[in-house]
Formats: C-alpha cells, structure tokens, sequence
C-alpha cells in the first residue's frame, strides 16, 4: 500500500525553481543551442535563404561534405577506464605558437554576408579563446581591421594567387607588416566548384532585391536592417585593386598555378607557410620534401571536386608516409569537439572550422562564434576525460576506429595496457 500525504508548502516551494528568463534575446537563442547541429538551425531561420544556402551548400551533389560528416559521426572511440583526467589540458603547439584549443578559425569568404559582424566578430572571438582566425583573400573586412579586431592574438592570412600575380604578392606584403604570422596559400581552386544551390537560387554578390528575396526577407527583418545600415559588402583587402566582384572572384581561381608560385610565395614571406587543399600522399610528401611549414587536408568543405576523398580518411595514410613530425592539419566536416579529438589521435596537429564557425556567426555574430568555442571546447574536454587522457599528446591511433556499416569486421585485437594504467 503506498503511503499517502497531504503535499507540504515549504516542500512544494523547494520544487518550484522557476528560471529567470532571459530578456536578452540572442543570450536566450544561444543559452538554447547545445550544439554545432543547434546553431545550424538558428542560423537557417535568421538568414536569408540565398545566404544560408551559400554557407551550408557544396558543390554538385554535396557528396564531398556528406561523406566527410558521416566519416566523423562513424567514428568508434576505445577508451581506457581507472585512468584519472580530472583536468584536461587542450592546448597546442602550433607553427610557432600557442592555441588553446586544437582548432582555428578556417578562411571563409563573404563572411559579412553571412552576418554584417562577419571576420571581425570571428577574429576578436578567436583571441578571446587564444586560437588562430584565418582572414580569407576573399574577405569582406580588410587585412588592417582585423588585426584590430585581434590585437594580441593570432591571425593567419589565406591567400589565392590571383591572375594578376602582383595583387597577391601586395596582399602577402600587407598581411606580414600587419602581423599575421602564418600565409596559407590554397591550392584546390583551379577554377570554381559547381555550386548548384546557389544557382538555383539565383544567388548573387552583392545580393539583388527581387520579389523572392524581398519575400524571404520578411521574416528576417534584422539581417536586411544590419545589410542595409552597415558598409557596403566588398573584398575589403582588394577595394583598390579595381574590378567588380566578379571580376575578383574570376581572377582568384586560376587554373595555371603551379609549384613555381608556390617558390615565389615563399620567397617573398617571413612567416610559416601552409599549403591548404592536399588530397592525396603523393602531394603531401612533395610538400613537406619542399620544406613547407604545414599542410592541411581538405576538399574545401565539399565545395570544390565533388566525391573527392575524405580528409579525415587520408589522415593517417599521410601521417604514416611523412611522419609523425610533420604539420598535417586536416579540415571538412568538423560538427563536433570529438571530431577534433579522433583527428588528432589520428595524428593531425590541428584543425580547422568552416561552417561551425559560421553558423554560430549567423545564430548571433560575436557571441554566436563564442557559443561555438564554447560547445566545442566543452566537447573536446568532455571526450578527452570520458577516453582517460588528460592533454592530447596523448591520444594515439589506438583511441579511434571507424565503424565499417556497424558491422564489426572482426573483434578489436588485445592492447598493449599503457604502463600509468598498470600502476
Ligand atoms: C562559406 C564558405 C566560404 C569559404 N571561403 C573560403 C576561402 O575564401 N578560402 C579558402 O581557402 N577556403 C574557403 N572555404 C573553405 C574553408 O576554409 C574550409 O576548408 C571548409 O569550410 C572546411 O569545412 P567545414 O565547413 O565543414 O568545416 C570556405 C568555406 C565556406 C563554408
């Protein structure tokens, strides 16, 4: 028989912990999105559709990207239990430098587009958390006001070698007098991807006032107000080289680039280099015989050669072939801290974020890019504690697999037991 009584005052008032709410509206929106996926989906209904679709598309059948994030959502982490990590250290030695946290802010194009804060809001989150912000070629704030967004901090410039060679070459000579200390010179854009959404939406630069944008713009009166109020959107580093966007954009991908330019950059630049784009072994070797700084691994996010191999996939056939000291960087596809964690168990000694970043841009400018540290950062202590390591150094190959369709394809072989977990 259950025992019943009459409920108590101070007892039901105890249960009643009624929140405070948030007046602050983006504090409220942001408080609510626990993950990368949730910011995704503020950052769909507060922009534009011609804009989202521009920043959450990829190129043909957006197969590229897709693999990518499957290949991390497949990952199997192997962890090791009695192993105490009551603090994690997630900070990294990186070309040179310090980071926090094993990721940076990847070069992003158009970003005021996205959100009118746009590279400023993401270079000052970025020297808040003590990891690099890259500015793209193609950025929409300029060279000199972001390193006034990032003082102290780390700033990488991304450079496209333009057609006209001399623009690019003045672009690097500005970045060096501004501070940057890494060039990452991007090689997977020949010419540009095919970029179905965007032609589908009739998406253009700056963005045209039609009946359909006007349409969409209603629910999204803030964007338009910020759009309309703020400075004109433009390549803010290339405003006095002349040519109309599309004329810049059209010079940025030029099929005739070669290892030659490559030599030439690297003449011409005093700080680290890093070759952004490499998709297979053979080129990352050639790359590190060479003597640059770092590589990354990527395919642009999915926005460029369609089915192109999966970077996190290549990972460890790269790290094997070049070694373990090598800066092999990996990037496509990051939604998750434990993304980064199984990249850098795999040998990577950095990531990059694309889209991560740029949805908690568009959820709610700077403090959107601070949510999506923070969730990442979260998630990376969170996996490292649950895996028993306390700093990444030691996360080995050993930690991660990769389920091949859930099917195991045979049981996990005996592992040596690290010596500080016999103790
Ligand atoms: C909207 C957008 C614009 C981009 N613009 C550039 C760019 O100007 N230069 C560049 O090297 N990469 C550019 N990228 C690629 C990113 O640097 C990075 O490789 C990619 O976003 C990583 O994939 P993720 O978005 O899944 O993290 C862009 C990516 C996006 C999503």
């Amino acid at each position: 028989m259950v025992q019943r009584q009459l409920p108590k005052i101070p007892e039901l008032l105890e249960l009643m912990q009624f929140k405070r709410l948030e007046l602050d509206g983006t504090k409220r929106r942001l408080e609510g999105a626990l993950t990368i996926a949730d910011l995704r989906k503020i950052a769909k209904r507060r922009t534009p559709k011609a804009a989202f679709d521009y920043t959450d598309g990829a190129a043909e059948g957006e197969l590229s990207l897709a693999r990518a994030r499957q290949a991390f959502e497949d990952i199997e982490f192997h962890p090791d239990i009695l192993r105490p990590a009551e603090r994690v250290d997630t900070s990294v030695e990186i070309l040179g430098g310090r980071s926090e946290l094993p990721f940076g802010i990847a070069p992003t194009g158009f970003t005021r587009l996205m959100q009118t804060e746009g590279e400023v809001a993401g270079a000052a989150a970025a020297g808040a958390a003590g990891i690099p912000f890259t500015l793209s070629t193609l950025g929409t704030t300029s060279i000199e006001n972001v390193r006034a967004a990032n003082p102290g901090g780390r700033n990488w410039f991304q450079l496209y070698i333009m057609r006209e060679r001399e623009i690019s070459y003045g672009l690097a000579a500005r970045a060096a007098a501004a501070g940057f200390d890494t060039l990452m010179f991007t090689v997977d854009t020949p010419v540009g991807g095919a970029r179905l959404r965007d032609k589908r939406n009739g998406f253009s630069i700056p963005p045209q006032l039609t009946v359909s944008t006007i349409i969409d713009a209603i629910p999204r009166p803030w964007w338009w107000f910020d759009f309309l109020t703020t400075p004109k959107l433009e390549f803010a580093s290339l405003t006095t080289t002349g040519g109309t966007v599309g004329e810049l954009i059209d010079s940025a991908m030029d099929p005739t680039i070669s290892y030659d330019d490559l030599d030439v950059i690297r003449s011409l630049w005093p700080g680290k280099i890093v070759v952004k784009g490499v998709q297979n072994i053979a080129d990352s070797k050639r790359l590190i015989d060479r003597g640059v700084d770092g590589i990354v691994l990527s395919n642009h996010g999915g926005r460029q050669l369609d089915r192109a191999p999966i970077p996190f996939h290549l990972l460890p056939h790269v790290v094997r072939e070049v070694g373990t000291d090598a800066t092999i960087m990996v990037d496509t596809g990051i939604m998750n801290g434990a993304d980064i964690v199984a990249s850098v168990a795999l040998g990577a000694k950095f990531t990059l974020i694309g889209r991560a970043y740029l949805y908690g841009l568009m959820a709610g400018g700077r403090a959107g890019v601070d949510r999506t540290i923070a969730i990442l950062r979260a998630e990376i202590e969170r996996t490292m504690q649950l895996l028993g390591v306390s700093s990444l150094g030691e996360l080995e190959p050993r930690h991660v697999t990769q389920l091949q369709r859930l099917a195991p394809v045979a049981a996990p072989a005996a592992r040596r037991v690290p010596t500080r977990a016999r103790a």
